[in-house]
């Protein structure tokens, strides 16, 4: 937490021996966790996670804990850690304090600051006991049990959340407290009270009173709820104090960490109401933000309980944008993040309360996870199958997706999305590569729009092959030219390459292709030609494959002859008879050089 706390450096040696004199098998059992002796060790149901028969194993000889079923483990002071949701330096004050061994450097100022929190802590205590008994006893509480009843708050859950009532006189607390011996001063500091011209005045009357814990259930703050709609505003809260701040508090995490821990994942909600209903229905590993925004220090608080954060806030506008920016911090804090999405209107509470617990479950099981999450968002906010609606939101999905740092898992949502977004998985990838992903899938490594292999036609294959084993062996073009006119080639990028081979190429001798790079003044083509001579390879049928490229370039063009013909003779009604000598002679050739290669030219 974030307490303005005095920094304490603790020698080595003393967290030795904070370590090795607290017995682990009295620290566990004290937190509640049963052990029972087996052979040399001892064995209890895990705490950590869910479990029938005991895996959890506390060695006395090696002052380790152990869990054979989740692989959690570690010495005294990380079980502390771990199980009480303490700091470092929490956990070794608590230690400390238990085997009364006085931590140095804690200065004067440091234990002053200590008695200063100790004492607001019991005010605080006694506060939440006061407004407690207040809210039980008759004829004061009456309004507050009935409007508490009407909402279906049982009395077991307010009792267990110690809810409170203040009535509408203004001085209850200030005259109590400081019957008790609490200063004015202490009163204000727990924000308890505001002391005005006209004396102290209580600062919760006329509410419902919710007590707020940290995470170790130390009570730090209230949230008071107005009883009817024109006492406003509708939740009153405890202003910041040392003890309460509500970037750095989640509301029932003190209840809610065991459940937390045996699950794995945490509920995240708005309000007190849905916390604290939820509970009541035994859904239990559920926190309230709120209605603040989820700060960093809410994410890495709940970090040290859970991998996985399924938020479900209010059914409605603000709720949703709420929840897009929860999530976003969630992640960054490495979290596994879903979204539950309740019906228009709704909130948890009213949820549970009308469709049960088990509808309530459903719905946060087919939670939604960040992707669909987006696509969601972008349906909400405008149409979805306008084009450049799409492709933007293309763009905002992609920016997430290049985030995702597991690949298996990247790949899935990218799968997902282009499915929702009806366009190929291609686009997306070739998008995310266009964006600076080195590790897409291999079909999708090259980025677009460069010259690298699209799908290319038979013909262009052909073509390439062709003009890249003249660039590899330059002794070829002549009689290539021979054979060829440049003009015949269907490639613009190649007609372009074999112009200049065969410019070059003068007088029947071969062409130095490094000079022809050194002169190319176009630049794809100087990357071409340079990349074709890289691939070289040494080709012992170099003349039979150059060979097979001629023949196959020569159908290519008889047949592009026959069309031409016979496009021509359908347009101008030329004269049939021609026509069809033309068109025979044609063919003939085609079929020729089927047979005895090499022989024809036209
Ligand atoms: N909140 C607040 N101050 C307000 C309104 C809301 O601090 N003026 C916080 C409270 O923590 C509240 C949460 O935001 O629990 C969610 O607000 P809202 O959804 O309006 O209230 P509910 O929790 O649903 O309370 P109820 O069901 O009693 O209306
Ligand atoms: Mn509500």
């Amino acid at each position: 937490m974030n307490r303005t706390r005095p920094k304490i450096q603790v020698p080595r040696e003393t967290i030795d021996e904070i370590r090795s004199r607290s017995d682990i098998v009295e620290v566990i059992s004290e937190c509640g966790i049963p052990l029972r002796p087996a052979g040399r060790d001892y064995k209890g149901l895990c705490p950590f996670h869910d479990e029938k028969t005991p895996s959890f194993t506390v060695s006395v000889q090696k002052q380790i804990f152990y869990c054979f079923g989740c692989q959690t483990g570690g010495n005294v002071i990380s079980f502390v850690q771990k199980h009480e949701g303490k700091s470092f330096m929490e956990t070794l004050e608590w230690l400390a304090e238990r085997l009364n061994i006085s931590l140095p450097n804690q200065d004067v100022r440091g234990s002053l600051n200590r008695k200063r929190f100790t004492a607001l802590e019991e005010l605080n205590r006694f506060a939440v006991e006061y407004y407690h008994r207040q809210l039980l006893t008759e004829n004061i509480g009456t309004p507050a049990l009935k409007y508490l009843q009407q909402r279906g708050v049982q009395p077991k859950t307010l009792r267990l959340f110690q809810l409170g009532y203040a009535n509408a006189a203004r001085r209850n607390l200030v005259k109590v407290a400081t019957d008790e011996g609490f200063t004015i001063q202490q009163l204000v500091d727990a924000g308890l009270i505001k002391d005005e011209a006209r004396g102290p005045q209580d600062r919760f009357w006329n509410r419902i009173l919710f007590p707020i814990q940290n995470e170790r259930g130390v009570p730090a703050g209230f949230g008071g709820r107005a009883l009817s709609e024109e006492h406003q505003p509708k939740y009153l809260n405890s202003p910041a104090t040392i003890l309460y701040n509500k970037s750095n508090i989640l509301y029932n995490l003190d209840k809610a960490r065991q459940s937390i821990y045996k699950k794995q994942t945490v509920l995240l909600v708005e309000g007190y109401m849905d916390a604290l209903m939820l509970y009541q229905y035994g859904i239990e590993n559920v926190v309230a933000s709120s209605g603040t925004s989820l700060s960093e220090n809410h994410a890495s608080l709940l970090k040290r309980f859970t991998p996985e954060v399924i938020i479900v806030y209010d059914g409605d506008a603000s709720g949703f944008q709420a929840a897009q920016r929860g999530l976003h911090r969630l992640l960054a804090e490495g979290l596994r993040v879903r979204v539950a999405l309740l019906p228009q209107g709704e909130d948890p509470d009213s949820f549970a309360r009308q469709h049960g617990a088990a509808a309530f479950t459903q719905l946060t099981d087919k939670a939604i996870n960040l992707i669909e999450f987006q696509i969601q968002a972008a349906i909400q906010q405008q149409n979805i199958h306008r084009t450049d609606v799409k492709a933007q939101v293309i763009k905002e999905i992609n920016a997430t997706l290049l985030n995702i740092k597991n690949r298996v898992e990247r790949s899935e949502y990218v799968k997902y999305a282009a499915k929702e977004l009806h366009v190929d998985v291609s686009v997306l990838w070739h998008e995310l590569r266009d964006l600076g992903l080195k590790e897409a899938p291999a079909p999708y490594r090259t980025r677009r729009n460069k010259t690298a292999p699209k799908k290319s036609s038979p013909r262009a294959q052909i073509e390439t092959q062709l003009i890249e084993a003249l660039i590899q062996n330059p002794e070829l073009i002549p009689y290539i030219k021979s054979q060829f006119h440049y003009k015949d080639l269907t490639e613009a990028h190649l007609v372009k390459i074999a112009q200049l081979l065969w410019d070059a190429c003068t007088e029947n001798e071969g062409v130095d292709i490094q000079n022809l790079i050194s002169e190319c003044p176009d630049e794809k083509l100087r990357a071409l030609i340079s990349n074709a001579l890289l691939r070289k390879m040494p080709s012992p049928n170099l003349q039979a494959r150059v060979e097979g490229c001629l023949k196959k370039l020569r159908h290519f063009l008889l047949q592009d002859l026959e069309q031409r013909v016979r496009s021509h003779a359908l347009a101008e009604g030329a004269d049939e008879m021609e026509t069809l000598e033309e068109l025979v002679k044609l063919s003939n050739q085609r079929r020729a050089l089927a047979a005895y290669p090499f022989h024809e030219t036209e």
